[in-house]
């Protein structure tokens, strides 16, 4: 673990730096335990290395992929309340910031004291937390390189300041509903009572519209998603061929879920780390869920973990909902 303050080129800005990031050897544990099951599977977190973040940015910005701009429009349109929500001095804490460019069209209005951007992928992380701290002058920056989806405490020791909390993109649809309350209760405890999380959540809505965002013309998705196993050969010196997986992504409506897997396109075993592991020809790993939700579901799960929906602005095309929670 290592705690460093960076100066960004020609200003006084400062970003603190806070390293929580997993161990290769925490990965390769858990790859190797998602791959041994029956129904092989591994996290969504790991698609983002640098590759996968670079990837991630061009799929929001894909015409079928309509999450991103739509969120970004309910922002714009409706920011300033939402700062008023969430008030001014705040400890702001945000989940998965990737490139930080969702937080850029409230900062003016919500004038944090503290900007905590949390993610999981170092190199993007850092480059954007001193691209924001260079645009935002005297914001206090603290880029927290962590795992979010398992346990953590916030590495400052601040209680001067009321806290918020920022979780954008509909990526609490990567979690199981059951999974999704143990998380928001977490950021729960980690606001305190009265504390304030603005969350982005993707609609329910036609079939077609929802598959396509995830099966774009481009290919760009289905690039994303075998970097997932490049990623593995390239970190953890694993031989998966990659011309042997194929992308899919289908609306499990059952479920209420995306889901995307890699699909075997033949029998073959691949190694890793001294394992051997076989697959059936059309055989798959599941790689990502991505829940959606109806406004009244959303609610329900929030409430479940302890958040009281205090407000939702949605699109004009009800594609995408913003939701202010209340903990406790
Ligand atoms: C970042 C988890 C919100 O589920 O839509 C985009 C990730 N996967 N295209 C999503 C993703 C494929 C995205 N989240």
């Amino acid at each position: 673990m290592s705690d460093g303050a960076m100066r960004a080129e020609a200003h006084t800005a400062t970003v603190h730096f806070h390293d929580l990031h997993p161990t290769p050897a925490d990965m390769r544990a858990e790859v190797l335990a998602g791959l041994a099951l029956p129904r092989k599977r591994l996290s969504p977190k790991f698609f983002y290395d640098a590759e996968g973040s670079r990837l991630f940015d061009a799929i929001c910005e894909l015409p079928e992929y309509y999450p991103t701009r739509t969120e970004i429009g309910i922002l714009r349109h409706h920011g300033a309340e939402m700062a008023a929500r969430l008030g001014r001095e705040a400890l702001l804490v945000e989940l998965g910031s990737g490139s930080s460019l969702k937080i850029r069209t409230l900062l003016t209005a919500l004038r944090p004291a503290v900007y905590m951007p949390v993610d999981i992928s170092k190199e993007h992380l850092l480059a954007s937390a001193q691209a924001l701290a260079a645009a935002f002058p005297g914001l206090v920056v603290h880029a927290v390189c962590a795992d979010y989806s398992s346990a953590f405490a916030l590495p400052v020791d601040d209680h001067e300041h009321p806290r918020a909390a920022f979780f954008p993109g509909s990526s609490v649809g990567n979690f199981e509903p059951e999974a999704a309350v143990r998380f928001l209760a977490r950021v729960g405890e980690l606001l305190g009572p009265g504390g304030r999380l603005l969350i982005g959540v993707d609609l329910i809505k036609d079939k077609r519209r929802l598959e396509a965002a995830y099966n774009d013309a481009d290919g760009v998705t289905a690039a994303f998603n075998l970097n997932l196993l490049a990623r593995i050969n390239r970190e953890l010196g694993a031989d998966f061929d990659l011309d042997a997986f194929r992308h899919e992504a289908f609306f499990n409506e059952t479920l209420s879920r995306i889901e995307m897997h890699l699909v075997s396109t033949r029998a073959q075993r691949v190694e890793l780390a001294g394992q051997g592991f076989d697959f059936a020809e059309g055989e798959s790993i599941h790689t990502e869920c991505s829940y959606k939700y109806r406004i009244d579901g959303f609610h329900a799960l929030a409430a479940e973990a302890g958040f009281r929906a205090e407000q939702v602005w949605i699109d004009p095309e009800a594609l995408f909902s913003v939701h202010c929670l209340v903990w406790g």
